[in-house]
């Protein structure tokens, strides 16, 4: 869940900049993956010079001002998201060994530090902080020592470490070069001219350079200011994928906007319109070829199984509605973590679909390889395009809603959404399941939804009024029915992860079997209400939902389609998005649900971008 970053530069490119700018800029734009401390460590004249400081980068930044470091054409930098060891200056990344020669930072859990720790103890080894990081800094230091060669002092060391991994080195006696090995972890490098990068993700580069390579499991890569050097962690020599990044700096930042959230709710018609694009032919039909999957297998799956955590979970519930609708197939909605630890039936006739922003959920990713073990056929929708998830399974179809910066995801959702929908429609259409006619009605309904969540933002000062009128509000419920479920528990979610306030999202069929009781004079409950011209009853059935809380005294709040007269006498505010197919309306429904979660938490003051305790890429188990 740390963002790393590491640069090399020949010294006439410190015209330009030199590496301290390299590691800050990419530390600022990776800082969402983990703010609990940050550090630096260059190289120059021999000698390693270290910054580091606990909090946000801007302590980091303070720091270095206070102290400023000589000029250097390589480093390494850190963004902590606490792991092994409070989150305080000790414990923060970089580490040294080596008599302070070596410098080494991390991203991931090393399970087996433990054992490593009390051998190296064991060698005289003293340890100044708790991590897990330290005891990888000693191993590649002792490696150092005895082979004079940091590609193989982190090769070998790579060897013994169990665990998600990567580590980035840099050595005063090896000035020329930063070294990088991943297990489980992700690292990207970058390609410049006389310069080279390495990120957790592009965006640590992204400044400097589109051009990037991928790396694959169990890798050792060296960058010098001129070469790139991959070899496999038995040694042999390999070749990484390389790519171009399609969106460039500018999208990373906030546009205007006083938080990446509130740009990227604004992203949406975008991310959603950037999704469906190109994925029909002249004749209307959907052209999926990106997906590497051979169509006729995809026409013989018995049962989807759909695996995600958090906001992509409920991403995943919302495609379940719509491929047994459409595909009369079997969905599972399953969360990763607790999937493979409950002997689930799989075979080779079983699809597993993950849904992953990141691409880098390390839940997702186990629950992937484990489905992929028992002969399942694995399909990511992911946002992240060279990570992990994807390029581990046997087809992909990524989502197109641009670099998602803040830690609260939104444009993913939606375009994990539109995704799912395209999905099962081309499954619907290889199977014969709907008429072609039908899928181009849906898939034209679809193409109306950028312009109607347009509309919904257009509208959104009403919501952000409520949000600020309610920003003392202890605890909100949110019910909804159908689709309209998951949107419910997405809406409690997102307030609860950036507004810090009690949130339930509840199906409302459910209320009277519990939840009810909860209801009490002035309790706000979102009620998202299907469309009128639903499933029989449907809509009929939500009212009377909202009748029973209000006649117990709530304060019920409705999301609902324009032109639905009859929740007005029952709602203290009612929002109305426009009208689209009831399947679809997860696309319009949860926006006013992000908006009021956004502007309530700027209203406290809290960091909407950063939230307490979380980072975006949640890559421990
Ligand atoms: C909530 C949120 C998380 C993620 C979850 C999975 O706003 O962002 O719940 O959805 O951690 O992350 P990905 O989609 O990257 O696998």
């Amino acid at each position: 869940m740390c963002g790393i970053v590491g640069y090399i530069g020949l010294p006439e490119k410190t015209s330009q900049h030199g590496a301290l700018d390299v590691l800050l800029e990419g530390l600022r734009r990776l800082e969402y993956r983990g703010y609990d401390s940050a550090g630096v460590a260059t190289v120059s004249s021999g000698t390693v010079s270290m910054r580091k400081k606990s909090g946000k980068l801007a302590n980091l930044l303070a720091e270095i001002e206070a102290e400023p470091l000589v000029p250097a054409s390589v480093g390494i930098g850190h963004t902590r998201w606490a792991t092994h060891g409070a989150p305080n200056d000790q414990n923060a990344h970089p580490h040294l060994a080596d008599d302070g020669k070596l410098a080494v930072i991390h991203n991931g859990i090393i399970e087996n530090f433990a054992q490593l720790k009390a051998k190296l103890l064991a060698t005289g080894e003293v340890f100044a902080s708790e991590t897990d990081t330290e005891v990888a800094a000693k191993l590649i230091g002792q490696h150092f020592t005895a082979t004079g060669d940091l590609t193989e002092a982190m090769r070998q060391a790579a060897n013994q470490l169990e665990g998600a991994f990567t580590l980035l080195a840099v050595h005063a006696d090896q000035p020329d070069r930063v070294v990088a090995s991943r297990r489980n972890s992700p690292l990207v490098v970058g390609l410049g001219e006389g310069e080279n990068f390495l990120g957790s993700d592009v965006s640590g580069f992204i400044d400097f350079t589109r051009e990037a390579v991928e790396l694959e499991q169990d890798q050792v890569v060296t960058i010098t200011a001129e070469k790139v050097e991959i070899i496999d962690f038995d040694g042999t020599p390999a070749e990484g994928k390389r790519f171009s990044v399609n969106w460039d700096a500018a999208a990373a930042e906030k546009g205007g906007y006083g938080t990446f959230m509130e740009k990227e709710i604004h992203d949406q018609p975008k991310a959603v319109e950037d999704t469906l694009l190109g994925r029909t032919d002249a004749s209307g039909r959907l052209v999926l070829d990106e997906l590497r999957i051979d169509p006729e297998e995809l026409k013989n799956i018995s049962k989807i199984i759909v695996l995600a955590c958090g906001t992509s979970a409920y991403a995943g519930m919302v495609a379940k509605y719509a491929i047994e609708h459409w595909v009369r197939v079997p969905v599972e909605v399953e969360l990763s973590h607790e999937f493979r630890y409950r002997d689930p039936i799989i075979d080779d006739s079983t699809l597993i679909v993950s849904l992953s922003q990141s691409g880098e959920t390390m839940d997702t990713l186990m629950a992937v390889r484990y489905a992929k073990e028992q002969g399942a056929r694995t399909l990511a929708i992911c946002n992240t395009n060279g990570s992990t998830i994807p390029r581990e399974s046997d087809a992909v179809l990524y989502t197109h809603a641009g670099p998602e910066i803040a830690v609260a995801s939104t444009k993913a959702f939606l375009a994990q959404i539109t995704a799912s929908y395209l999905l099962g429609l081309y499954m619907a259409q290889l199977r014969g399941k709907l008429f072609q006619g039908e899928i181009e009605d849906i898939l034209a309904d679809l193409h109306k939804i950028p312009g109607k969540i347009q509309e919904v933002l257009d509208g959104g000062e009403q919501i952000r009024k409520l949000a600020r009128e309610m920003a003392q509000a202890p605890s909100v419920l949110f019910l909804g029915r159908h689709v309209g479920y998951p949107v419910a528990m997405e809406g409690a979610l997102k307030l609860k992860e950036i507004a810090y306030i009690h949130a339930e999202g509840f199906a409302a069929g459910e209320l009277k079997h519990g939840p009810i009781a909860l209801i009490d004079q002035g309790q706000p409950v979102f009620v998202v209400v299907p469309s009128p011209h639903g499933r029989d009853s449907l809509h009929a059935k939500v009212v009377s939902n909202i009748q029973e809380v209000r006649a117990r005294g709530a304060k019920t709040i409705t999301v609902a389609e324009a032109g639905d007269a009859d929740v007005v006498d029952y709602s203290e505010q009612v929002f109305y998005v426009p009208e689209t197919q009831p399947l679809l309306m997860p696309l319009l429904t949860t926006v006013p649900l992000q908006i009021f979660a956004c502007a309530l938490a700027a209203e406290k003051g809290y960091d909407v971008d950063q939230p307490r305790n979380l980072a975006k890429s949640v890559t421990v188990e």
